[in-house]
């Protein structure tokens, strides 16, 4: 199958099929995820609460940014690999955060960066695609800076935020970005935000009118126990399998079943018989 490019998704906003992200932090996820199949891999700065056990996603750096995504780079072939900028690089001067976005697609590989939503960001999302990268944007819930609006709830529930975030949505495409991500806003402002930009909308936890969804892969696959969105479905117990491996490992290692024969390497008689030889030389 040939390289997915914005062009096809952008124009599947129009003829389906709904486009399907996921998230990845490693080689070994994003192969995985790109084998089965999905349009876009997001290198999110969920990382930071997913894998490198932080309370929220602000405290996570470029550089740890870009060595997580140079590692998913290694295992995607066919879906657009998208670099999250962190609050960090968000929080820099617009000319400052080009330099980071550059990062991305320079240095780790990426064919885009997102970028969540915050006052005046509208001129950061115009630098960087000026720079020729291309900007996915995010609104609703903006998890970077949730901990200062309330927490990790849904977002644009009255008449009011809901023009809000709709307005936010219309100036991140204003800037220039190609697509967008609607976090947890309830389904008839998704459908509106849908049907009212020319750019392909995505949801997580905002219902079934976007035009494609995402979740945290680790959410998917029951991997992250911390706590579950309501909105998820998971589709796996990885972490059930991976506690039942290693308890039946710690178990085989301590009652010696293992290694057994199949995992243990013998020599040659003639040659263990030289070995003893020489020690008893
Ligand atoms: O950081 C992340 O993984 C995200 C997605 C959940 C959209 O922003």
């Amino acid at each position: 199958m040939s390289p997915v490019t914005i062009d096809e998704l952008r124009d599947r906003k129009r003829r389906g099929p709904k486009l399907a992200m996921l998230t990845a932090y490693d080689h070994p996820i994003a192969k995985l995820v790109d084998a089965a199949g999905v349009d876009l891999v997001l290198v999110g700065d969920s990382l930071g609460m997913v894998v490198l056990g932080y309370d929220t996603t602000a405290p996570v750096t470029m550089d740890e940014m870009i060595h997580h995504t140079k590692a998913a780079r290694r295992g995607v072939v066919r879906a657009l690999l998208i670099g999250d900028m962190p609050l960090a690089a968000l929080q820099a001067p617009p000319e400052e955060a080009v330099v980071h976005a550059k990062r991305f697609t320079e240095e780790a590989g990426c064919n885009g960066v997102k970028v969540e939503w915050r006052p005046g960001i509208e001129e950061t999302v115009r630098g960087i695609v000026r720079a020729g990268i291309p900007v996915m944007g995010h609104v609703g819930l903006t998890p970077q800076t949730a901990a200062g609006e309330g927490g990790f709830g849904m977002r644009g529930t009255t008449a009011e935020s809901a023009a809000r975030i709709l307005e936010q949505a219309r100036s991140l495409e204003d800037a220039g970005c190609w697509s967008i991500v609607l976090e947890c806003v309830p389904d008839a402002l998704a459908a509106e935000i849908s049907r009212r930009l020319a750019i392909p909308t995505i949801g997580i936890g905002s219902g079934p009118h976007c035009d494609g969804q995402v979740v945290v892969t680790y959410d998917l696959i029951g991997l992250f126990d911390r706590f579950t969105p309501k909105f998820i479905k998971r589709y796996a117990n990885v972490g059930i399998a991976i506690r039942e491996a290693t308890a039946a490992y710690v178990s085989d290692v301590r009652s010696g079943i293992f290694p057994g024969p199949a995992q243990t390497v013998t020599m040659a008689a003639e040659e263990l018989a030289k070995f003893k030889a020489k020690l008893a030389a």
